[in-house]
């Protein structure tokens, strides 16, 4: 039995999914559901025995108990957070309470949970925490890539909020030898990736006929891992990382925000042309730059892939194919989830 946090977000859901495909090992999910979280991503589940989904807060420490205590598991993995910058930059405070209280709350019943076992339970015991590359800040064109030695100096308050909680994981490696492990990773793209992220965000308004928003000149680079590559990565990280370690994970693929966003458009019209014959690239909009925008972010993750011999499997081209072919056959998946609160969001945002 495994715990997973915020498994019914995106990246969490689908490590979910990508674990009960290859394993009969039980998982109890335990998400809040926030605004991020939907169960939809988890229909294919929604008889199996093998997923038990618990909604609730990590931050609340008597539930956490009580999961730990009823389920034993045998590892906890936490994906949950609140994970959108721009978010960050209008409201920090959730960013906080979840990332960094949150965080520290569940850190307290895992430490007590541990504390109990004995033998090899307790050895074999880790906890599994998932963070960002954005906790090393920013790069300049010329810089090497991120690697597991660079400083943290997070430039946003999601950043600093996740920066502050895996120093909370170090920590309680250090002081109370809690068995941890962390990994960080670069911008993850795949299904059920909630459309106010960009590729999402520019898929969906490609195809209802909206601008496809560009903060500042599109130049920040970003680099990309297809979410199921991330998946597998962290599974390797939790049967073979060494404990008290970092793990950098990214598929060396940096690639301008415009080049990414022309990709998605020469995809959108080979795959479903508009009806006018113009190219999607014409719904191209340049809009007022992100606060604080981190110019370029790239990952070394050669210590991965030496040391636990990992490597992705999909290239941006192969993942990126796949991902428009996505949400061009789940459409009613986004329908459902850019309802309501969804549209504040978009207003609120580019207004
Ligand atoms: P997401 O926003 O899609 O999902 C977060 C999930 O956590 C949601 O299901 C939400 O309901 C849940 N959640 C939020 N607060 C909670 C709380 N207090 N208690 C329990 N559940 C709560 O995020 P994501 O993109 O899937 O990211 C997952 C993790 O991976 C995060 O820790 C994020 O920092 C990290 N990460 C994300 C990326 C990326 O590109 N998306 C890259 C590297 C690391
Ligand atoms: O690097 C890992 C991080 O990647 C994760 O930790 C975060 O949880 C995840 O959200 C992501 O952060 P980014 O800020 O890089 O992702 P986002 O999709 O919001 O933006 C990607 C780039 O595109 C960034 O340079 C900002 C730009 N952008 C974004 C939006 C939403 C635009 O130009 N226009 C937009 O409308």
């Amino acid at each position: 039995m495994i715990l997973v946090t915020g498994g019914a977000g995106f990246i969490g859901s689908n490590f979910v999914l990508d674990w009960l495909a290859q394993s009969d090992e039980p998982v109890v999910n335990l998400d809040k559901l926030t605004y991020a979280g939907n169960l939809d991503n988890l229909a294919s589940l929604s008889s199996d025995p093998r997923h038990i989904f618990v909604q609730g807060d990590i931050g609340d420490v008597a539930l956490v108990n009580r999961l730990l205590t009823e389920y034993k598991p045998r590892a906890v993995l936490n994906f949950a957070a609140e994970s959108h910058v721009d978010r960050s930059i209008h409201g920090p405070e959730d960013f906080i309470q979840t990332n960094v209280v949150g965080t520290f709350h569940l850190l307290e019943a895992v430490r007590a949970y541990w504390n109990g076992l004995q033998g090899s339970d307790k050895s074999a015991f880790r906890l599994l925490h998932v963070s960002t590359d954005e906790v090393y800040g920013t790069l300049e064109n010329s810089d090497p890539p991120f690697n597991e030695q660079n400083r943290y100096e997070p430039n946003s308050p999601y950043s600093a909020s996740k920066a502050a909680s895996d120093h909370l994981v170090r920590a309680y490696h250090h002081t109370y030898g809690l068995p941890v492990l962390t990994t960080n990773c670069s911008n993850n793209y795949g299904p059920y990736h909630f459309p106010e992220k960009l590729i999402p965000l520019v898929i969906h308004n490609a195809l209802n006929g909206k601008p496809l928003p560009i903060y500042g000149d599109g130049q920040q680079i970003r680099d990309w891992l297809f979410v199921k590559d991330h998946c597998t990565a962290i599974r390797r990280v939790l049967s073979a990382g060494k404990v008290g370690e970092t793990y950098n994970v990214g598929g060396w693929n940096e690639k301008p925000n415009l080049e990414v966003v022309h990709t998605i458009c020469a995809i959108l019209d080979e795959l479903k042309p508009r009806a006018d014959g113009q190219s999607y690239n014409s719904q191209i909009t340049f809009v007022k730059d992100r606060p604080g925008h981190d110019r370029r972010y790239a990952i070394d993750a050669t210590r991965l892939e030496k040391e636990l011999g990992w490597k992705p499997a999909e290239t941006f081209e192969t993942g990126i194919h796949k991902t428009v072919q996505w949400y061009l056959d789940n459409q009613p998946w986004v329908e459902n989830i850019t309802s309501g609160q969804y549209r504040q969001w978009v207003e609120k945002q580019y207004q």
